[in-house]
């Protein structure tokens, strides 16, 4: 595999990217938008241009609302932003990169998906629904793949201390330590990538669904943060309290 990686936040990331291709020669960095079919295109063609092939996809870029489904006020394009987001552009770009990924042995797609996929959490239904939607679509995309040497992976992080996160919620893993505990797990094989307490998590849900989800509802408790009661941080759009 190359360790050339092209990475792909929207513009308010643009100088933490240029900074860091700067620093690192390898690394390519391209600014886009991935709920807009033209970001996905643009990936698609700067890797084409850049490297003419590629060997492992993370779809990572995620982002979670606080919508209440339940107030007619509520209007469509939150729901709009965090489905096209969080479950159409991965299926967009694993459509639209796999040929570029063809032949290449030990090739890649990994999509992030979450605990929520699994255990409902009440105040972020939406994204529940993506999560859920972005697992099934991973084991159905790797049967269809079956033998062809690409294999696609789904990666379970436990509650990590993130702006998605930030002010709630307890033991949380670092972000640093979670992305290694991926990338170790991705190394050895593993397709069903669960790290940290996602692992124990799992295995309690499989015996103990109901007191799993009690559980995963308790560690990532919402706390209401003053500072955070109207707020809506970018494209993670959190309003005071934060879900899980
Ligand atoms: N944190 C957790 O506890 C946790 C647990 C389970 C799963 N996850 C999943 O892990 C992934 C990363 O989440 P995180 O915790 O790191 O959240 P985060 O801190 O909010 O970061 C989300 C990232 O996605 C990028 N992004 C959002 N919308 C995008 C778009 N339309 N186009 C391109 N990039 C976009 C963001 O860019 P900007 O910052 O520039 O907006 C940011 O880099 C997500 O898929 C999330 O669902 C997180």
């Amino acid at each position: 595999m190359t360790n050339q990686i092209p990475v792909t936040p929207p513009p308010g990331t643009r100088p933490l990217i240029e900074q860091a291709c700067a620093e690192r020669p390898r690394l390519s960095g391209l600014v886009c938008d991935v709920s807009e079919d033209a970001g996905i295109l643009a990936i698609e063609a700067r890797v084409r241009a850049a490297f003419g092939g590629l060997d492992l996809l993370i779809n990572n870029a995620g982002m979670q609302m606080q919508d209440d489904l339940t107030d007619p006020a509520t209007g469509f394009d939150g729901i709009d932003a965090e489905i096209r987001t969080n479950l159409i552009a991965p299926i967009k770009l694993t459509r639209t990169l796999l040929p570029l990924m063809a032949g290449r042995s030990g090739a890649a797609i990994v999509n992030v998906v979450s605990l929520l996929a699994v255990m409902a959490k009440p105040s972020a239904p939406v994204y529940c629904a993506t999560k859920a939607g972005l697992l099934q679509f991973t084991r159905a995309m790797d049967l269809v793949l079956a033998g062809s040497g690409l294999t696609m992976v789904s990666a379970m992080p436990p509650l990590v201390e993130t702006a998605m996160t930030h002010g709630r919620g307890a033991n949380k893993m670092s972000a640093e330590d979670c992305a290694a505990e991926l990338l170790r797990q991705l190394l050895a094989g593993r397709k069903d990538i669960r790290i940290g307490q996602a692992r124990g998590q799992m295995a309690i849900h499989r015996f103990f669904p109901a007191l799993a989800e009690a559980i995963t509802r308790r560690r990532s408790a919402g706390v209401t943060l003053p500072e955070n009661a109207a707020a809506t941080s970018g494209s993670t759009a959190q309003k005071g309290r934060l879900p899980a």
